[in-house]
C-alpha cells in the first residue's frame, strides 16, 4: 500500500498564519517552489512557509487590530487586553510568539486543599468584589488546562518557542503531568522565595516553574544557569500574588533576545511586562479582571516614562546576585 502524500493548501496556511495568500505564493515562487494544482504544496515546502511567516512581524498586530487594546505603550511595544486566557490565545496567529511566561490563577489549590478556613488570596478579601476574591481563578480541570496548553503550543513559533509556566506544589501535582502531553518538558525550576509564607504543616517557601519547548531544539542562553532561583517574595504587594519582576527576568535572560515577542495570558499586575521591557522585548498580555488591567496599565506607563517600577520599588535580588548581571 502506498503511503498517502501529505500536502497543504496555501489558502489554508494563509488563514492559519494570518498572512496574505499572495505573500506566501510570492515567497514560494521567489524560492523556485512550484505551487501545484489547487494551490497545494508538499510537506517539505511547508517548512519554507513556516520560515517565511516567522519573519512577518506585523501578524500579531493585524490579528489583534480587530479589537482595541485596553492599553498600548507609546512606542507600541507593549499591549494588554482584557480577556480570558484561552479566548485571547485563540485570536493570535499560529507560530507567532517566541516566549510565553505565565503564572495562572489555579482554582485547584483552593478547591482541593481541605485545610481549614483560609483561602490563598484571603488576605486581600476586603479589597475584592467577587465573593471576597480580588480576581477569578482559572478553572483548571484537565479539559480546560489541555485547551490552554494546545493554544500555547499553537501560538509558539516552531523555531524559537519556549514556555515557562508557574505552579504551586498542589497544582503541579494535578496538572504538571498534562503539560507533557502537549509540550516538550525540559526542566522543573524551583523558585526559592527566601522568606517563608503561610502553611498548615510546613510553611511554604517555594514555587515551581516548568520550562518546556514546543518541540524545537533551541537551547537557553548558557549552560550555567542553575534550576534553583532565589529571589525574595514581595511583601504586602499592591496586587495579590504579585511576583518579583526578577523571576520573569530570569526566564527571559535564558530564553529571549531583544525584539522577541513575549506573551503572558495571566497578566496580573504586569510583572512579566516589566521584565519584557527590561529585556527589550515586545510584549502582549491579557487578564480577565478589571483590576489587573487598571493596575497593569498604570504600572507599564509609569515604567515606560520614568524607568521606575511603582509596584516593586526595591530589588528582590539576594546577596548572591543574579545570573545575568
Ligand atoms: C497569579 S495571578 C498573576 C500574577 C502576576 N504574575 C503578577 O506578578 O502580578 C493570576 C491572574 O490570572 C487572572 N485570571 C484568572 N482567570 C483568568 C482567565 N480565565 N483568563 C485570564 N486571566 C485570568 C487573575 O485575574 C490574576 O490576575
Amino acid at each position: 500500500m502506498r503511503a498517502e502524500v501529505v500536502t497543504y493548501k496555501t489558502s489554508e496556511l494563509a488563514e492559519t498564519f494570518m498572512v496574505k495568500e499572495s505573500s506566501i505564493n510570492d515567497y514560494l515562487t521567489s524560492q523556485n517552489i512550484i505551487i501545484k494544482e489547487g494551490g497545494r504544496i508538499s510537506e517539505r515546502d511547508y517548512q519554507t512557509v513556516i520560515d517565511f511567516v516567522e519573519t512577518q512581524e506585523k501578524r500579531i498586530e493585524r490579528a489583534l487590530q480587530k479589537r482595541k487594546s485596553e492599553f498600548t505603550s507609546k512606542d507600541k511595544t507593549v499591549s494588554i487586553y482584557q480577556d480570558d486566557a484561552i479566548s485571547f490565545l485563540k485570536k493570535l496567529p499560529s507560530n507567532s510568539v517566541d516566549v510565553i511566561v505565565t503564572d495562572p490563577a489555579y482554582s485547584g489549590m483552593n478547591n482541593m486543599l481541605q485545610l481549614g478556613e483560609g483561602r490563598i488570596v484571603g488576605k486581600y478579601a476586603d479589597k475584592g468584589g467577587d465573593q471576597g476574591k480580588w480576581f477569578s481563578e482559572f478553572e483548571d480541570s484537565e479539559e480546560n488546562y489541555a485547551a490552554f496548553l494546545i493554544e500555547c503550543k499553537r501560538v509558539l513559533k516552531r523555531s524559537t518557542g519556549h514556555i515557562y509556566i508557574m505552579f504551586d506544589s498542589y497544582s503541579l501535582l494535578s496538572l504538571g503531568g498534562i503539560v507533557r502531553k502537549y509540550l516538550d518538558v525540559k526542566n522543573l525550576i524551583t523558585w526559592d522565595k527566601v522568606n517563608m509564607g503561610m502553611g498548615h504543616y510546613f510553611r511554604r517557601r517555594h514555587e515551581y516553574i516548568l520550562f518546556a519547548t514546543n518541540g524545537n531544539k533551541r537551547k537557553v542562553k548558557t549552560k550555567n544557569i542553575p534550576d534553583v532561583w532565589r529571589f525574595k517574595r514581595i511583601h504586602n504587594s499592591a496586587y495579590p500574588t504579585q511576583k518579583p519582576v526578577e523571576v520573569f527576568q530570569a526566564m527571559l535572560y535564558a530564553s529571549a533576545e531583544p525584539g522577541f515577542v513575549v506573551c503572558d495570558p495571566f497578566l496580573g499586575s504586569a510583572s512579566a511586562a516589566i521584565a519584557a521591557m527590561k529585556s527589550k522585548c515586545r510584549f502582549i498580555g491579557c487578564d480577565i479582571s478589571d483590576k489587573s488591567i487598571q493596575v497593569a496599565a498604570k504600572r507599564i506607563e509609569r515604567f515606560a516614562q520614568t524607568g521606575n517600577d511603582p509596584l516593586q520599588p526595591s530589588s528582590a535580588v539576594t546577596v548572591e546576585g543574579t545570573f545575568w548581571e
